[in-house]
């Protein structure tokens, strides 16, 4: 059986107040649409279909992939005149499942419950029992609980109002009676639009057998509508990820204050403490511990290594007993050697420093090449650029970089070398011996600090 997936994602999304189409707000750092296109990927239908409307450059230019074909729907006419505008990328196909580009957290199980009853069924819909239904639109039943229509709240009677099994709009029809159904819907209703969900009371007259089937877990058929619903969406989804990371064996100081904004490959006994954010492609082996109010992005870290408070970790390899912070910023491109030590408002970006080393505080490491059991003293800086260039500075395994040194690159200490506290280091410091570039100390002899007048 050929199926393709369509994601209706032509909506206007008024209630958001953004200059942002709304299935482009983040949820967990990606847009909204990028959830639903990645579930429906990976039912892996032949055919993969995106209603676009509003905002439509914007949505398609933030996609790239290849696999998907894109349908606009110029005007937003109802949900109905959504599917049928990709009726005609259709051919071929033998059904149909509809999804939303705003309900992000829709189940691939759940899914495949749906298709796997519509081997059998010309129509499945997906149905919620929900203590509250206000806004969904209402499942019909007739005295022997067969399917007979779907209603609009707003089309809705008091009594139609009271039912409690509400339309969660995710359905899998048969592609020729699906055709067949959508040219016979009007938009004579509260909102004057063409309603997908008139198709199933067309179905029913018609004497088509209807399915219904349930989420697994009620929270996959909600939408996104406003700010406040993306905010719920998104706790809802963080949760989902912590206890997943949690029952693979990683402690996390407390689940609710937690973000993992990408993909987190953690190995067992790794230990997170509150308000860590994590983004991009990160790799946590066992035994690491992260502290609070870190932000790790795009990095591996090595056994039993340490990251203190308030550090920022980007573009990053980090070996195995490293300690990192508080106060650190790692940046692009550095890599850290095993038992490296980096303290307090230390900045490092693009450089390597080999096994042992150590740059405890107040630092800038920029374009350098580090050696090993290398000493780098508070306030030393590399002055890697020029105004015009990025330059290299090279420090061989263990020099000794005395207080407030500035390294100005391109320059090279040599192996065990030791530069004196203040010094400014313009051509190559030989190994093994004491270089230092500052002012001789004098003392003046016979001077008088002035006195204020009597
Ligand atoms: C729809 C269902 C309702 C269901 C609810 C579940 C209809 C008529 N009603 O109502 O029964 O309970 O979803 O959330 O289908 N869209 C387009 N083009 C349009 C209109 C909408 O692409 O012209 C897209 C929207 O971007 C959105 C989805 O379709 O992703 C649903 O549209 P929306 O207007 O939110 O429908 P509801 O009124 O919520
Ligand atoms: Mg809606």
């Amino acid at each position: 059986m050929q199926t393709a997936a369509v994601i209706l994602a032509a909506g206007l999304g008024k209630r958001m107040r953004s200059r942002l189409p709304k299935v482009l707000h983040p949820l967990a750092g990606r847009p909204l649409l990028a959830h639903v296109l990645e579930t429906a990927r990976s039912l892996n239908p032949a055919r993969l279909l995106v209603v676009y409307g509003h905002g439509g450059d914007a949505v398609r230019s933030a996609f790239t992939e290849l696999d998907c074909l894109w349908v606009e729907q110029a005007e937003q006419r109802g949900t109905g005149h959504a599917v049928i505008q990709a009726l005609p990328a259709l051919t071929g196909i033998d059904r149909v499942l509809v999804l939303y580009g705003d309900v992000p957290l829709i189940q691939a199980e759940t899914l495949k419950c749906l298709l796997e009853l519509a081997q059998e069924m010309p129509l499945v819909l997906l149905t919620a029992e929900l203590t509250d239904p206000s806004g969904y639109g209402r499942i019909l039943r007739n005295e022997v609980g067969q399917v007979v229509g779907v209603v609009e709240e707003r089309d809705a009677t008091e009594a139609e109002r009271a039912i409690r099994e509400v339309n969660t709009g995710f359905l899998v029809a048969e592609r020729a009676s699906l055709e067949r159904w959508l040219s016979q819907i009007g938009n004579r209703n509260a909102q004057g639009e063409y309603y997908l969900t008139d198709l199933v009371a067309i179905a029913a007259r018609e004497g088509a057998r209807i399915a219904t089937a349930r989420p697994q877990e009620v929270h996959e058929i909600i939408g996104v509508n406003d700010r406040v619903q993306l905010a719920e969406l998104e706790r809802i989804y963080q949760g989902r990820q912590a206890r997943a990371l949690m029952q693979s064996g990683v402690t996390l100081a407390d689940p609710d204050r937690f973000d993992l904004r990408g993909r987190l490959v953690a190995e067992p006994d790794v230990f997170i403490d509150i308000d860590v954010i994590i983004e991009g492609e990160v790799q946590l082996a066992s035994g690491v511990r992260i502290g609070p109010y870190c932000l790790l992005k795009d990095c591996a870290i090595g056994p039993d290594s340490e990251v203190l408070s308030h550090s920022v970790i980007d573009g990053a390899r980090i070996g195995a007993q490293v300690r990192i912070g508080p106060f650190a910023r790692i940046r692009p491109e550095t890599q850290l050697a095993d038992r490296v030590q980096v303290g307090n408002f230390v900045e490092i970006k693009k450089a390597h420093l080999g096994e042992g080393s150590k740059a405890n505080h107040l630092t800038y490491l920029g374009d350098a090449e580090i050696g090993r059991g290398v000493n780098i003293g508070a306030g030393t800086i590399t002055c890697n650029y020029d105004g015009a260039t990025k330059h290299q500075t090279r420090i061989e395994d263990g020099a000794f970089i005395g207080s407030n040194t500035a390294l100005v690159a391109p320059v090279i200490v040599g192996a065990g070398a030791t530069i004196g506290a203040g010094s400014v280091i313009t051509r190559a410091a030989p190994p093994e011996r004491l270089t230092l570039a500052r002012a001789q100390q004098v003392t003046v002899e016979g001077w008088r600090r002035p006195k204020p007048p009597a």
